[in-house]
């Protein structure tokens, strides 16, 4: 028999049991989680394709780490290893997708490769999107729109990169441009005259071709990597092409004109995919002065930040435009501002800076620091990040999270970032929609190769099969339950 207090309960509105308090475990209601690739790091190496269906050997990438010149100088730190090991997901995407499915991913993130499309420099001669789809390469158009139907079906939402750093060779030859950036004819990023209007009518392409297929999309990945690998400091972190050292000229026009091409291929996105979602995804560090008490130092951390997010984030949310980068905004731009509907976080590090006397180059007044970037677990510097990402006020997703060090560190980074992001969302109200973690199946590290191991699955170098890391079991164990794991 049903006591009083049912029919007290249903009066106001309740029953007797008490209602479910909100778990303070969890993470939001819809919360997405996956992985994230870039097609580069992930296509080639596929286990019985043959290597002409398998490799895109028509990037300056490829260039870059095959061409017997660029391998063979060290200061570059080209590993060379041959792209065909990598994990080969140009073939085996629907078993990958399987396997994303039993890991309960929401969302995967991928890129789609401008070189495997149009790999000829025929392109340049396109004007309009109808000129350029007629000499798109069938096969790979259609392959991508498989890629994208599988994850559909599997109910993963696609989160595409429009541009992973690689262009197609006829756009940007990093060899030739390494040796001499005035006569290298293709001359990619430096030359803004030539490449917005290239990258605009690819971004437009793509997003009229997979527009059905993909809602969220991102423009550029990480351009202040490019700028640092390929024109400032080519390391052995990275080194991209062109490889160029202490070019700073170029390093400004390079900023410059990705920041414009962002602006570009976001109207050109919106353009043909009207309701899609298009941002940027930008690698955010956590700066500290090398030593607090240290005006220099401090001041160097001030700077980084500035040139690093903020003259970026700036530029595509209000138009503030610093001409001479003194780190006072000049003039507004409205052909940038107003570009951002969500933002990527790439976070890995954190960072030191160490103030130097003067700017490395007058032309840069702010570039007066020498960073030092340390890949040790860094939780709280997360949570500092997320509170500058905040700022901008559009929805956070994290686009990439993760570890060189996956073996040992995976479970690890997994715990205190998501600990911290948890914190971020529920006690500082930030909106982030989705953590993927960088990566799912160990990739082609781009100068490193094979050497540094990101995959939640290991990569079986002979039959390419994806064996879990304890790091996979424990990502698997977050998205099926959508809160924080006390064990
Ligand atoms: C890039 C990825 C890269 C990862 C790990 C990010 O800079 O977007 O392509 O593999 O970091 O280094």
């Amino acid at each position: 028999m049903l006591g009083t207090g049912w029919w007290i309960g249903a009066l106001l509105g309740c029953t007797k049991d008490e209602p479910a308090k909100p778990d303070p475990d969890a993470f939001p209601e819809g919360f997405a989680w996956g992985t994230a690739t870039a097609g580069f790091q992930v296509e080639m190496g596929c286990p019985t394709w043959p290597e002409a269906e398998c490799t895109d050997p028509a990037s300056d990438w490829y260039q870059w780490v095959t061409d017997p010149a660029i391998v063979a100088d060290g200061g570059l730190f080209v590993t060379g290893e041959p792209v065909t090991a990598g994990p080969g997901m140009w073939e085996t995407f629907e078993d990958d997708v399987a396997i994303m499915t039993a890991d309960h991913h929401s969302t995967f993130r991928m890129s789609i490769e401008w070189s495997r499309i149009f790999p000829d420099a025929a392109a340049e001669s396109a004007t309009t999107i109808e000129e350029l789809d007629a000499l798109a390469v069938p096969s790979a158009v259609a392959r991508y729109h498989e890629m994208l139907a599988a994850l559909r079906a599997a109910g993963i939402q696609p989160l595409v990169t429009v541009n992973h750093y690689v262009l197609p060779r006829w756009v940007h030859d990093g060899a030739a441009c390494h040796v001499d950036l005035a006569t290298c004819g293709a001359d990619g990023w430096v030359n803004g005259d030539r490449m917005l209007p290239l990258i605009t009518l690819w971004a437009g392409w793509v997003a009229r071709e997979y527009g059905d297929e993909v809602d969220l999309w991102m423009t550029l990945n990480e351009p202040y990597a490019t700028t640092v690998s390929g024109y400032l400091l080519p390391s052995e972190d990275r080194s991209g092409p062109p490889g160029r050292s202490m070019d700073t000229e170029a390093t400004v026009a390079v900023m410059v004109h990705q920041l414009e091409g962002h602006a570009r291929m976001y109207d050109a996105i919106k353009a043909e995919d009207p309701g899609s979602t298009v941002g940027i995804v930008m690698n955010m560090v956590d700066i500290a002065p090398t030593d607090p008490a240290n005006e220099a130092d401090v001041r160097a951390a001030e700077h980084m930040d500035y040139l690093y997010h903020r003259l970026y984030l700036d530029a595509m949310t209000t138009g503030a435009w610093d001409d001479d980068l003194d780190g006072v905004a000049d003039r507004t731009r409205d052909d940038l501002a107003g570009r951002l509907d969500v933002l990527g976080v790439n976070y890995y590090n954190g960072v030191t800076t160490l103030g130097l006397p003067f700017p490395l180059d007058p032309a840069v007044p702010t570039f007066d620091f020498f960073p030092e970037f340390s890949w040790e677990p860094n939780e709280e510097g997360l949570r500092r990040v997320l509170g500058i990402a905040a700022e901008y006020d559009v929805p956070i997703w994290i686009t990439e999270n993760g570890t060189p060090y996956v073996e040992d560190q995976g479970v690890e980074i997994l715990d205190h970032h998501l600990l911290a992001l948890h914190q971020a969302i529920a006690d500082d109200g930030v909106d982030v929609r989705g953590y993927l973690y960088w990566s799912f199946v160990d990739n082609y590290e781009w100068n490193h190769g094979l050497d540094l191991k990101f995959g939640l699955y290991a990569l079986d170098p002979d039959t390419k099969a994806r064996l879990p890391r304890a790091a996979a079991d424990r990502f698997r164990a977050y998205a099926a339950s959508n809160k924080l794991l006390h064990d």
